[in-house]
């Protein structure tokens, strides 16, 4: 059993000394719970990819304390002070040329030129992050399934390889951070997250391309089958059960056996997306209809994470 710990002063200690100690130990934030190691901690960053069974060809993202943390790590571009005096802490990461000779171990980008940062929100997290200084944290789940949102699922998922896991109840928004690629003459969506397209484009005034050609992905992550249930099958915009389907539905209607939100509010959605599946996964269903989810807003992240649970890569 892992050690399950409240995310007090106490428990942020003693999770900061484990991760000093090249430890894995798992953190709240306020997307998804994330597996945190060291940055700079080559053996601590193997150890993570080895708990996570994920391929190491798939890139970490650097969490960081906020914009003066990032720029040591990154070639900082003069739009990137835009998006951060916006946005962070908070749920948008950004993926930057990695500075040479920048701290972060080569594992964790996966040998790329680049470097995916992130400042939390979270006052955990951000605690955690002051006493360690940069840590990698991926969803602290293994590699293709669904994120964690509490302290209890990430303990099913793993055994000794983590230290320790800080618990600070459910995270927020449920679905992982929106990740937006900087390169010299573009901006491109990676990710679809909380923080929607039109309100990034709105703090910079300028137009974001969402990233379409997934024979050439940006992102690594992105080729995977990802956030799937371990067992059941998904149909999505249905608009209802078929005979043996579990419905997970959205909006007022008779069929649900759970509904991510009866008021078809996105926020809350989002928030239940990830357990909701997991639960009717663990229930035994073996087949799970999805009600239609709007493609504004968070829904655009929804469905994005719908798509991949269903085996689509969009
Ligand atoms: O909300 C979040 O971002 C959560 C919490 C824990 O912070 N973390 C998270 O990490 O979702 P992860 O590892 O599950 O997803 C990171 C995504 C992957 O799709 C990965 O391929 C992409 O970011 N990524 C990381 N570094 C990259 C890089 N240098 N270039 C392109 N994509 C990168
Ligand atoms: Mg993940």
């Amino acid at each position: 059993m892992i050690p399950v710990i409240t995310g007090d002063d106490m428990g942020v200690q003693q999770a900061a000394q484990a991760l000093l100690a090249g430890r894995l130990v798992a953190i709240p934030t306020e997307t998804v719970y994330g597996l945190a190691a060291l940055a700079s901690d080559d053996d601590a960053v193997a150890s993570l990819y080895a708990a996570k069974q994920r391929p190491e060809f798939n890139p970490l993202i650097v969490h960081v304390i906020g914009a003066d943390s990032a720029r040591e790590l990154t070639d900082w571009p003069e739009i990137a002070d835009a998006l951060t005096q916006a946005f962070w802490p908070g749920p948008l990461t950004l993926v930057l040329p990695k500075k040479a000779g920048a701290p972060v171990s080569e594992l964790a980008t996966a040998g790329l030129d680049t470097v995916a940062v992130r400042s939390p929100a979270h006052p955990v997290s951000r605690a955690v992050i002051a006493l360690t200084g940069p840590l990698v944290a991926p969803s602290a789940n293994r590699s293709g399934y669904l994120s964690p949102t509490t302290a209890s699922d990430v303990a099913k998922n793993f055994s000794d390889e983590i230290a320790l896991i800080l618990d600070h109840g459910a995270t927020r928004h449920g679905v992982e951070s929106t990740v937006l690629a900087i390169t010299s003459d573009e901006i491109t969506l990676l990710r679809p997250g909380p923080i929607a397209l039109c309100e990034l484009e709105g703090a910079i005034g300028r137009a974001i391309t969402r990233r379409t050609d997934m024979q050439k992905p940006l992102s690594p992550g992105q080729t995977l089958q990802h956030y799937a249930p371990k067992r059941a099958k998904l149909r999505l915009n249905a608009d209802g059960p078929k005979a043996r389907e579990a419905y997970l539905g959205f909006g007022p209607g008779p069929w649900s056996v759970l509904n991510l939100s009866p008021n078809q509010d996105l926020t809350e959605a989002a928030a239940n997306l990830f357990s909701y599946l997991r639960a009717l996964d663990d229930a035994g269903y073996a087949n799970i209809a999805v009600a239609q989810i709007p493609n504004e807003g968070l829904g655009e992240a929804i469905n994005d994470r719908l798509r991949r649970a269903a085996g689509e890569h969009s």
